[in-house]
C-alpha cells in the first residue's frame, strides 16, 4: 500500500525515520530529529542558492519551467497579455481574482489619482548626478519615498498595508519616469488621470510641452504587455529579497528598495541591459561566429539566454517577439534585431545550448523594443522594476498573512577554525 512518507535510514546509527511527504516536499525541520547522539544539533539540508528549497507556499504565480508555463492566479500569461490592461492584471495578482467592471473602475481611479510624486521626491532626484544609473536612483528613491509615510512601518495593520501597496503601485512608474526626465535635463511632467497606466508612463517620459498627450496606440499596447509580462515571477532573487527584508517587518518601501537592488544585477533584471550591450558589442552579423566561439569556450555568456527555472522556451519571450514586430511597424526596424534573430537561430540548433537547455528568456527581445521606443539602455532594468512592484507587494502581503512565516534566518555549515588563541599584534 502506498504511503505519503519518506523512509530514511541513517547508516551511521542504523536508525530508521519516517518523514511525511506533502506536495512532493519534505519539511527540512523534520530532518532535525536525525542525530548521532543526544545533544547533536540534528541534520540540516545544504542548499546554496536555494536550488531545491521551497521557502514558502504561495497562490500567486505558477511557473512550470519544464513545460514553459506561466500563470498568474491560474490565468495563462498569454491570455492576460492579449486581453487585459496592466492595472487589471495588477488587481488580479494582488487580490486573487479578476476585477468586475465596477471594481476595476474604482481600482484604476485609486491608482491614477496617486501617481503624482510628492514634492520631496523631485527635489531629492535633482540631487543625483544626471548620469547616475537609473536603477541606483530607483532603489534610493523608493526607499526615500517611504520616509514620507511614518505609518508605513505598521505592516501588521492590514488597512495601512493596502494603503501603501496602492501608493507603491501608483508611484512605481512615476519614480522611473521622473528620474529619466532629470537624467535628460528635462522638466518633470505630471500624470494625467485620463490615460492608462502605460499611457501615463509614456506621458511622464516623453511629453513635450503642456496640454494633452496622446500615446501611439501600438506603443501604449506594447508597454502594457511588457508590464504585464514582468508583473510577477514567483520566488526569484528580487522577490525572495522582498520577502526576506519584509520578514523582519521592515516597511514595504524599504523592502521594495531591497528587491529592486537585487533586480539590478546583470544575472537578473539587469540582463535586458546586458543583452543590448552585447548586441552593440557584436555590432554586425559577420562578427557572430567569433562571438559564439567565445561563448562556447566559456569566456562569454549569451545574455538573455538561460534561466534558473525555465528549461524550455520562456513563454514571455514568445509574446515579446510578436510585440517587437508590432512596435517596429511604428518605429522602424531596430538593426540589432537581425543580430538577435541570428544568435537565437544558432543557439536553438547548437549542441552546447541544447544540452544545457538554454532558451531565450524574457530579456532577450525586450531591450530591442525599449531601444526602438527611445528608452536609453540604462533605463531597461527600471522598465522591469516598475511592473514587478506589483509582484513584490503581492508576495510581501501574502508572507505577512502566512502564520508559518517568521524572520528569515538560514543556517550555515561552519567550516572555519575554532577556539584560536588571540595573538597580540606585535607577535603576529
Ligand atoms: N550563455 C552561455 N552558457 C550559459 C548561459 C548563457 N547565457 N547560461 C548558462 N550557461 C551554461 C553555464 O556555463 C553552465 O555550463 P557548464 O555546465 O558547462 O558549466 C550551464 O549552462 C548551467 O549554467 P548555470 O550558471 O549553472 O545556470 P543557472 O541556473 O545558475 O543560471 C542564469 C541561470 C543566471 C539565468 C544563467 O543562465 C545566465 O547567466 N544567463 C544570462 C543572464 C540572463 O539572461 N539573465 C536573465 C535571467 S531571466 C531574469 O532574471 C528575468
Amino acid at each position: 500500500m502506498s504511503k505519503d512518507t519518506l523512509s530514511i535510514r541513517d547508516n551511521r546509527t542504523e536508525k530508521e525515520y519516517e518523514i511525511p511527504i506533502w506536495e512532493d516536499t519534505i519539511r527540512a525541520m523534520d530532518l532535525r530529529q536525525i542525530k548521532v547522539k543526544d545533544g547533536d544539533f540534528g541534520m540540516m539540508s545544504y542548499d546554496p542558492a536555494f536550488l531545491n528549497t521551497a521557502n514558502t507556499k504561495s497562490t500567486v504565480t505558477l511557473v512550470d519551467g519544464g513545460n514553459g508555463i506561466l500563470q498568474y492566479r491560474g490565468y495563462p500569461i498569454a491570455d492576460l497579455a492579449e486581453n487585459a490592461s496592466f492595472l487589471e492584471v495588477a488587481y488580479l495578482i494582488l487580490f486573487g481574482e479578476l476585477p468586475k467592471a465596477g471594481e476595476l473602475a474604482k481600482w484604476e481611479a485609486e491608482i491614477k489619482t496617486q501617481m503624482a510624486l510628492p514634492e520631496a521626491l523631485p527635489n531629492i532626484m535633482k540631487a543625483f548626478p544626471k548620469d547616475a544609473h537609473p536603477m541606483g536612483a530607483f532603489v534610493s528613491n523608493t526607499a526615500a519615498l517611504g520616509t514620507l509615510y511614518p505609518d508605513a512601518r505598521e505592516v501588521l495593520d492590514e488597512e495601512l498595508r493596502w494603503k501603501h501597496i496602492k501608493n507603491l503601485v501608483a508611484k512605481s512608474a512615476s519614480l522611473g519616469a521622473y528620474f529619466y526626465r532629470h537624467s535628460q535635463g528635462l522638466g518633470f511632467v505630471d500624470p494625467d488621470e485620463k490615460l492608462s497606466y502605460a499611457g501615463n508612463f509614456l506621458r511622464m517620459m516623453f511629453h513635450e510641452g503642456g496640454g494633452d498627450y496622446t500615446p501611439d496606440p501600438a506603443v501604449e499596447r506594447a508597454i502594457n504587455i511588457l508590464f504585464i509580462l514582468h508583473a510577477d515571477h514567483e520566488q526569484n532573487c528580487g522577490t525572495t529579497t522582498m520577502r526576506t527584508i519584509g520578514s523582519s517587518q521592515a516597511d514595504p518601501y524599504s523592502a521594495a528598495a531591497g528587491a529592486a537592488a537585487a533586480l539590478y544585477g546583470p544575472l537578473h533584471g539587469g540582463a535586458n541591459e546586458a543583452v543590448l550591450r552585447m548586441l552593440a558589442e557584436i555590432e554586425d552579423v559577420s562578427n557572430i561566429p567569433a562571438f559564439m566561439d567565445s561563448v562556447r569556450s566559456g569566456d562569454k555568456r549569451l545574455m538573455g539566454f538561460g534561466h534558473r527555472v525555465y528549461k524550455n522556451y520562456d513563454p514571455r519571450a514568445k509574446i515579446i517577439k510578436k510585440v517587437a514586430e508590432d512596435v517596429f511597424k511604428v518605429t522602424g526596424r531596430n538593426p540589432l534585431l537581425d543580430i538577435a534573430l541570428e544568435l537565437e537561430q544558432i543557439a536553438l540548433s547548437e549542441d552546447y545550448f541544447i544540452e544545457r537547455k538554454l532558451y531565450p528568456n524574457v530579456d532577450f527581445y525586450s531591450g530591442i523594443i525599449y531601444q526602438a521606443l527611445g528608452i536609453p539602455v540604462s533605463m531597461f532594468t527600471v522598465m522591469f522594476a516598475i511592473p514587478r512592484m506589483v509582484g513584490w507587494l503581492a508576495q510581501w502581503t501574502e508572507m505577512l498573512g502566512d502564520n508559518e512565516q517568521k524572520i528569515a534566518r538560514p543556517r550555515q555549515v561552519f567550516l572555519g577554525p575554532v577556539d584560536k588563541k588571540f595573538v597580540p599584534i606585535e607577535e603576529r
